[in-house]
């Protein structure tokens, strides 16, 4: 007989924000408490990303893991904020390194106070993440996150050195979604499994789960780029492109282009710039370049549900089962 106790399925995504509401609000007031300073400009700014929203993907795959993995206690509330500032911060550096204008439906702090401020204050953030967990006192925490933000970093300098880059390579893109996107997703996961005392393996397989996660997440941001409807998404859209970045889609469209259109593909993103994004997309379009993407992603996301199968069936793991699919069917 099958005495585990029956799972609810969620039917989408607010099934699972109402099942971990309590725990959510929970890391939403830490952020807020442990986001004080006393200088004004880092309160201006820190308050401006925070309260701008954003999915909370990262803290909600920590909460589940956490709890998938049979933890009890109150860490995982402590390390999701911790994921979150590190999350934060790594955006608001990113939009100055990307001159982006719009991020979470507002403004970036790097058009409203200047990249010097956007960067300080990322740092700002970054090492409050590290103050908040030096608190945990854990070595095997630390070595995680330690190796994560290193990972996170080298990932956005990668990224940097083959912008402009047509040639660059479908195993070079995930080398540069794994590191800069995946790998916090990755620990995110396994640090719920940490903190669950799973044994070694098991916290591999949670990671692996978060690794794939990531990519599928990452890649379906790269299609949303040219597909969605940014006031939706919170964030320009054509960004990719007008600044030479290479990513999936584009990759998977000069492979499928004829010869004409790889060349205009290539001058174009030599180029930068954002006029002829119609251009571009219409090619992706008709090669199916953006569909073949989401293909890749879905079977990431199939990968990461596998992953999974280490855990024992519970209402957290089906709900992290469900996020592995909304990952890539998100429309923002
Ligand atoms: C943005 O991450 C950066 C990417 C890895 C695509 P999110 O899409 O999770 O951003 P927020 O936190 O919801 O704003
Ligand atoms: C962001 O990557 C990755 C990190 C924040 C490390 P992107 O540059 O692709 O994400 P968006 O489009 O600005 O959110
Ligand atoms: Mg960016
Ligand atoms: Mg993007």
């Amino acid at each position: 007989m099958n005495d585990s106790p029956a799972q609810t399925v969620p039917a989408g995504i607010d099934d699972i924000l109402d099942q971990t509401r309590a725990d959510r609000q929970a890391v939403d007031r830490l952020i807020v408490d442990r986001l004080a300073s006393d200088v004004v400009l880092v309160n201006q700014i820190s308050q401006h990303i925070i309260n701008g929203g954003g999915k909370r993907m990262r803290p909600l795959v920590h909460l589940l893991c956490a709890r998938a993995a049979g933890y009890a206690g109150r860490d995982h509330i402590k390390l999701a904020a911790i994921i979150e500032f590190i999350h934060t911060s790594t955006l608001l550096h990113d939009d100055v390194v990307d001159e982006s204008s719009r991020r979470r439906g507002q403004v970036t702090a790097n058009r409203m106070w200047g990249n010097a401020a956007s960067v300080l204050v990322g740092d700002f953030l970054y090492s409050r993440s590290f103050q908040l967990m030096v608190e945990l006192e854990r070595m095997r925490i630390m070595h995680i996150l330690a190796d994560t933000t290193n990972t996170i970093a080298e990932g956005e300098v990668l990224q940097l050195m083959q912008m402009g880059n047509p040639d660059l390579g479908v195993k070079d893109y995930y080398q540069v979604i794994s590191d800069k996107t995946a790998c916090l997703f990755a620990a995110s996961a396994r640090l719920g499994g940490v903190l669950g005392e799973l044994d070694e393996t098991d916290c591999d397989r949670l990671a692996d789960y978060g690794l794939y996660l990531g990519q599928a997440f990452q890649i379906a941001d790269d299609v949303l780029d040219y597909r969605a409807d940014g006031d939706q998404l919170g964030k320009n859209t054509g960004d990719d492109l007008a600044e030479g970045k290479v990513t999936l889609p584009l990759i998977l469209a000069l492979q499928q282009a004829a010869a004409g259109e790889q060349a205009l593909i290539r001058e174009i993103v030599e180029a930068g710039g954002s006029d002829r994004f119609g251009e571009v997309r219409d090619i992706m379009l008709r090669t199916g370049a953006l569909d073949e993407a989401m293909r890749q992603a879905g079977s990431l996301a199939e990968k990461a549900r596998r992953a999974l199968s280490v855990l024992p069936d519970s209402d957290a793991k089906t709900a992290l089962e469900y996020l592995a699919v909304y990952a890539v069917q998100r429309g923002f």
